[in-house]
């Protein structure tokens, strides 16, 4: 198993957002957690990562196991230096002063006191590339000059100069528009059947992530309550009712 969530509670303050919550992921998966706004979505990932919120540190209880083993204590960085996963934030906060390039390069920092780090960089730029021709097109703009679905193509393009084969994406869906979404869906699908990449998506909209992963889990106000393939889940009443609009 790549990672075993066990009973994990998450506290800001003394406000319990996830009260227990147990799921689990195989190497070469796609998952998704469905819930609407102020489930625990974004809670669940940024413990995963092992990231908090600077504004509000979060208390956490349970474990996490990757391979077995309880990263719970290990530190955000490690997890990117030992290319164990990479996190697409809610908001995908890119760097809007420096170009694609640079946003790029900055990803691939694990690598600096790697010898081989130059041709590792330009062949992971190459799959960025390769996967997503418009950033090619717009290497030396501007972050800020991207539109929302470029942007969203930069954020998923950081996590893979990272050179983690499991990433998580934070509502990657959220503001755009039909055509891009699914092109960048259909880019994460290639990501997980020619590079075997894990991926790990947190969605409100449940329509589009039932179609994309091959099975999930529903969180509601920080409990899971039912867990499926996605066609179950799809055919499940309470998920229609509550999250595919009847
Ligand atoms: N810094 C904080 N301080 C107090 N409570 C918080 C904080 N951050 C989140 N919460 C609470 O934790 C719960 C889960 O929030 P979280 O952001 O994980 O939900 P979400 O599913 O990602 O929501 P959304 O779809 O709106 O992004 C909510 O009830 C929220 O109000
Ligand atoms: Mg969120």
């Amino acid at each position: 198993m790549l990672l075993e969530v066990q009973n994990l509670t998450v506290s800001y303050g003394n406000i319990e957002a996830l009260h227990g919550i147990s799921f689990n992921i195989e190497r070469g998966e796609i998952v998704t957690l469905i819930g609407a706004n102020g489930a625990g979505k974004t809670s669940t990932l940024l413990s995963l990562a092992r990231l908090t919120r600077p504004e509000a540190p979060m208390v956490q209880a349970g474990d996490i196991l990757y391979e077995g083993k309880s990263i719970l204590k290990t530190d955000a960085h490690m997890l990117i230096q030992n290319h164990l996963m990479a996190l697409v934030p809610e908001g995908r906060h890119i760097f809007g002063n420096l170009t694609v390039q640079e946003n790029l390069q900055l990803a691939a920092f694990s690598y600096r006191r790697n010898p081989r780090r130059a041709a590792i960089f330009s062949e992971a730029q190459e799959l960025v590339f390769d996967l997503f021709p418009r950033l090619k097109e717009r290497r030396k703009q501007r972050g800020e000059l991207l539109s929302g679905g470029e942007q969203q193509m930069l954020a998923v393009g950081r996590t893979l100069m990272t050179g983690s084969d499991f990433i998580m994406l934070d509502e990657p869906s959220m503001g755009l528009a039909p055509k891009l979404m699914y092109e960048m869906f259909r880019a994460l699908r290639r990501l997980n059947q020619e590079k075997n990449i894990t991926i790990l998506v947190v969605e409100q909209n449940a329509k589009v992530a039932l179609e994309f992963a091959l099975r999930g889990y529903v969180l509601k106000t920080g409990e899971i309550i039912t867990s499926g393939t996605s066609e179950e889940l799809a055919a499940n009443p309470e998920v229609k009712k509550a999250y595919l609009g009847g």
